[in-house]
């Protein structure tokens, strides 16, 4: 059972409070923390490893109450809520008031190899088993991906809606898609746009105006580097996962995802976390009038180098 929240919290020797949060891992989507309101005297940050049982209503720690008084103030505004950040299938590993979940602000991350190797290594080992007997069925369902890419732009809103600059703005928009032998359906999608100083288009684009081509190599879209317009896909290079423009207590505003703390600065580059290249900027145009289209564009997660699959 897991602790629920207005649970009452039993030291060895005392109740001391209550549960107002929990705080979840978001790599193991478990809980790792739960927060205590210590009747009136301040909330208490407490390690899942303090507890020492669960009962419908009630938390027992295995510490006495003047261990846990003893604990650092909990700071609150170092975390966020599961609302401000998606974190995938979070309801499937615990069942707690939407909101009242706390994810940490990620510290700057750099401990990632050796958990990339042995993931990078168990796919590979699952690849090679499966490929002979997946092989000729996967010939057969993925035979649309073979279709050309779809290059027409899509209207997705005014850029009206950017009041500053060197923020990233979320559109949402919706696109048909018919993906292998399933029937043509809407998925709803979103790319993050901002509108750049010269100082972050330079980091964007490089001093070079950035290009984009189809398959054969043909140019169909430039992105001038003097336009201030940039918009990134809206799934971190990483994993996929969708991310956020957040708030970092040490690195200021930037795009941060959630699913393994991959942190970006505004003009995409990557600041922390596993991701293996920038955010993909997307071929953007901006009418006179302020009305903003893109290519819908998706390249191949996990790699350094853009593959684009979509
Ligand atoms: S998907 Fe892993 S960090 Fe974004």
């Amino acid at each position: 059972m897991q602790p629920k929240l207005k649970s009452k919290v039993h030291c060895s020797d005392r109740e001391v409070g209550e549960v107002t949060s929990v705080i979840v891992d978001p790599l193991s989507r478990q809980i790792s923390h739960i927060v205590v309101s210590m009747n009136g005297h301040g909330e208490r940050q407490v390690g899942m490893g303090q507890v020492q049982s669960v009962t419908e209503g009630a938390v027992q720690l295995r510490t006495t109450s003047s261990e846990v008084v003893a604990l650092p103030a909990f700071k609150r505004d170092e975390y966020v809520t599961s609302h401000e950040v998606e974190i995938p299938h979070l309801e499937d590993n615990i069942h707690v008031t939407p909101g009242e979940v706390l994810v940490p602000f990620p510290e700057l991350e750099k401990s990632v190899k050796r958990r990339t190797f042995f993931m990078n290594f168990t796919h590979a080992i699952g690849f090679l088993i499966g490929l002979p007997i997946a092989f000729p069925i996967l010939r057969y369902l993925m035979k649309p991906m073979y279709a050309p890419f779809d290059n027409d732009w899509l209207s997705i809103g005014n850029v009206g809606k950017i009041k500053q600059d060197d923020i990233g703005v979320q559109f949402k928009y919706k696109k048909k898609v018919k993906e292998a032998y399933m029937p043509e359906s809407e998925i709803e999608k979103n790319v993050w746009i901002l509108k750049g100083t010269p100082a972050v288009l330079e980091k964007v684009y490089q001093g070079k105006d950035m290009e984009f081509r189809d398959a054969l190599g043909k140019t169909i879209w430039t992105n001038k580097k003097d336009i201030p317009y940039v918009a990134f896909s809206g799934k971190c290079p990483h994993l996929g996962c969708g991310y956020k423009w957040r708030q970092h207590k040490v690195l200021g505003q930037v795009f941060l995802c959630p699913c393994h703390l991959s942190i970006y600065d505004a003009s995409g580059k990557v600041l922390d976390g596993p991701a293996p290249r920038p955010l993909d900027a997307l071929p953007i145009r901006v009418s006179a009038g302020g009305a903003v289209e893109i290519i819908d564009m998706e390249f191949k997660a996990g790699t350094k180098s853009q593959i684009r699959i979509i």
